[in-house]
């Protein structure tokens, strides 16, 4: 059997990730796919950069182009970060028929619909189960899971970083500058960890999360926003010495067909079952009108949690190329959203 050949744009945290476990588990996934899944070539910035996992010379590139122009690929892995380049190269390569899988939550909460939509006119997949809550397969489980169900409410930590910087400024007493540094060196922040902290990483999530929850077309600018960088130690233990943790919550919500997203900081009672997530961990709470209250809870950031949902998306990938299907994640031309005033 030929080997599915994958081209992986990016090799950083979330790539190398990627790497470790297709070639790690790669004998668990030919049982599962039935070929072999062989990373061909893999995009970086700088080729003479020393890398934490080992990988020959000629399989690195500084060119994309290399790999998006490669009629032997038929995957593309996006793990490279940003909007622009990223968007360029992923519709370049659904253009190619090849499929896609992303972590990009910035260009999937901003050019979403745009990308879907190539890919239904290609009749190819683009999986983004990492975009949202790392290691939380919470995409498929709104998509797959709920598709029975009307969900009124989204409410989560969905950014690993801030709740890092949180835990620790509540259980420790550390200072914000001092954990928002240990988060970058253990590669939960993103390249500017401006949108960790002022909650645009999260507000983007939540534009996703509400996107497919409710069956809209929801995107970065419709999210109301405020981060944690104004949140002081002494805030942290006022609300302690109330009997609350200081969480930055999602919040996404539904009345008839009026929609609400926001993200802020907020006083969790130390009863909730939110008040309890810790460090790098998210979670994902779900109320749908006839399954009542879900909550789905796991890393949110870093390496190989992060690589499992990617991974997981190459093997769903693979399994309809084998199968001769695709899209099971595309769906229907999403429906005008009416976003709720403070008014209303
Ligand atoms: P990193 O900054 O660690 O890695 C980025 C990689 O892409 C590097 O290998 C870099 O090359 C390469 N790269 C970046 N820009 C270019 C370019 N213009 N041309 C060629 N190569 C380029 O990012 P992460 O792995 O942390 O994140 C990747 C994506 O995954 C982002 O979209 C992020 O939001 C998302 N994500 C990250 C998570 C995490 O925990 N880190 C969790 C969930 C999603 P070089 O190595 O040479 O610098
Ligand atoms: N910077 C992000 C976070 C990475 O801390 O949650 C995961 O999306």
């Amino acid at each position: 059997m030929e080997p599915i050949q994958v081209g992986l744009l990016g090799m950083g945290t979330v790539g190398t990730g990627v790497l470790r476990i297709v070639e790690g588990h790669q004998e668990d996934l030919q049982k599962q796919v039935g070929s072999e899944i062989r990373i061909a070539k893999v995009l970086v910035q700088d080729k003479s950069k020393s890398r934490r996992y080992a990988l020959e010379s000629d399989r690195l590139t500084e060119d994309a182009w290399e790999i998006v122009n490669d009629p032997s690929i038929q995957i593309v892995v996006e793990v490279m970060g940003g909007i622009e380049l990223a968007k360029t190269y992923i519709l370049a390569a659904l253009e190619k028929g090849k499929h896609v899988v992303t972590a990009n939550k910035d260009l999937m909460a901003l050019h979403g619909a745009e990308i879907l939509a190539k890919a239904a006119e290609k009749n190819c997949d683009v999986f983004y189960e990492a975009s949202v809550a790392g290691g939380i397969p919470i995409i498929r489980t709104l998509i797959d899971g709920f598709s029975s169900d009307r969900i009124t409410k989204i409410m989560g930590i969905v950014n690993g970083t801030t709740n890092y910087i949180l835990t620790k400024m509540s259980q420790e007493g550390a200072s914000y500058e001092d954990v928002l540094k240990e988060a970058q060196e253990l590669g939960y922040a993103e390249s500017d960890p401006t949108s960790d902290v002022e909650g645009y990483d999260a507000a983007r999530k939540m534009a996703i999360l509400g996107t497919l929850g409710f069956h809209t077309s929801l995107s970065f600018p419709d999210v109301s926003v405020k981060g944690i960088s104004q949140i002081s130690k002494e805030d942290i233990q006022y609300g302690k010495s109330l009997g609350y943790e200081v969480k930055l919550l999602g919040i996404a919500e539904r009345q008839d067909d009026l929609i609400s997203v926001s993200v802020q900081p907020t006083m969790v009672k130390k009863t909730h079952p939110l008040a309890a997530v810790n460090g790098v961990f998210n979670a994902v709470y779900v109320y749908g009108e006839a399954v009542g209250e879900t909550m789905f809870y796991g890393p949110g950031a870093g390496e190989m949690p992060t690589a499992t949902s990617v991974v997981a998306d190459l093997v769903a990938v693979v399994k309809n190329l084998k199968l001769g299907v695709n899209g099971r994640r595309i769906f229907s031309p999403y429906k005008e959203k009416k976003l709720k005033t403070p008014e209303q």
